[in-house]
């Protein structure tokens, strides 16, 4: 039985990932602010037959990851924890606003939730990673490697999460690191980033973000950061290696 952390599932990419996950007869800790919702996410998680513990808070919270670490350490056992899933995560102020209109609490509001907790995460749950040979995925963006008007804090902190992931890969050989870029995806965040717009034309996250992951976890690849979109290509194009 493998098992999964995975931080804010309670809807877009954390929550598809996690019902995957599921469906393959994963065990699962899944966290999100919400209680409720992150209530109503582990009943419906549960059907699937597997274990599954919720674990209520914020991941910018030292008392709550401590919290969520003793439940992960507990469900994986003696096998340990085959993945950690670092996919919460805020773009700060919206709407988003040029650096010179953000301000340094701001910055570091947004360092704190998306690098400082996955960091400190990763730290708590290393031996138990080791342990299963696990998986650290961070997911990322595009915004880490482009250079986008108004979101230079978020992507700032993407960028930084990405160089964490890949440099522990490259100090603890028992571990994998991956930072995958999902594509854009039709969730809360995105419509939170393009307020007002249509954003129908882009894809849920079942539908590249979610398959690339899984052929990602499927294959195993060399540490590194990947595309969804690439790795979905490359699993579905005949005479393309995965
Ligand atoms: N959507 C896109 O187009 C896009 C593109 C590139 C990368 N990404 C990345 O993909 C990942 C998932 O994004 P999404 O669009 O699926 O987001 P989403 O739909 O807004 O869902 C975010 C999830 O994370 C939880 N969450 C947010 N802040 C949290 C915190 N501080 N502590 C614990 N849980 C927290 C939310 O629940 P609560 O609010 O209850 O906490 C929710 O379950 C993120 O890392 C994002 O940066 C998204």
């Amino acid at each position: 039985m493998s098992t999964a952390l995975i931080t804010g599932a309670t809807q877009g990419l954390g929550r598809a990932l996690a019902g995957s996950l599921a469906d393959r007869g994963w065990d699962l800790v899944v966290t999100a602010r919400d209680g409720a919702a992150l209530a109503h996410a582990v009943d419906e998680l549960r059907d699937h037959g597997h274990q599954v513990v919720g674990a209520a808070g914020d991941v910018s919270d030292a008392v709550h990851r401590d919290e969520v670490a003793d439940v992960v350490i507990r469900m994986a056992g003696a096998h340990g924890l085959d993945l950690l899933v670092h996919n919460a995560s805020t773009l700060g102020p919206v709407p988003l606003r040029p650096l010179r209109e953000l301000s340094t609490d701001d910055l570091a509001a947004v360092l704190a939730v998306n690098v400082l907790a996955p960091h400190a995460l990763t730290r708590a749950l290393l031996p138990s990673l080791a342990a299963a040979g696990g998986t650290v995925l961070a997911i990322s963006s595009d915004a880490g490697i482009e250079h986008y008007e108004t979101w230079g804090g978020y992507g700032a902190s993407k960028a930084a999460l990405d160089h964490l992931t890949l440099t522990l890969a490259a100090e603890e050989p028992a571990v994998r690191g991956y930072a995958v870029d999902p594509g854009d995806m039709r969730t809360a965040m995105h419509q939170a980033a393009f307020l007002g717009e249509d954003i129908t034309d882009r894809p849920l996250p079942q539908e590249v973000a979610v398959p690339g992951i899984l052929t990602l976890l499927d294959t195993r690849p060399a540490s590194g950061r990947y595309r969804a979109a690439d790795l979905l290509a490359a699993a579905t194009t005949p005479g393309v290696a995965s």
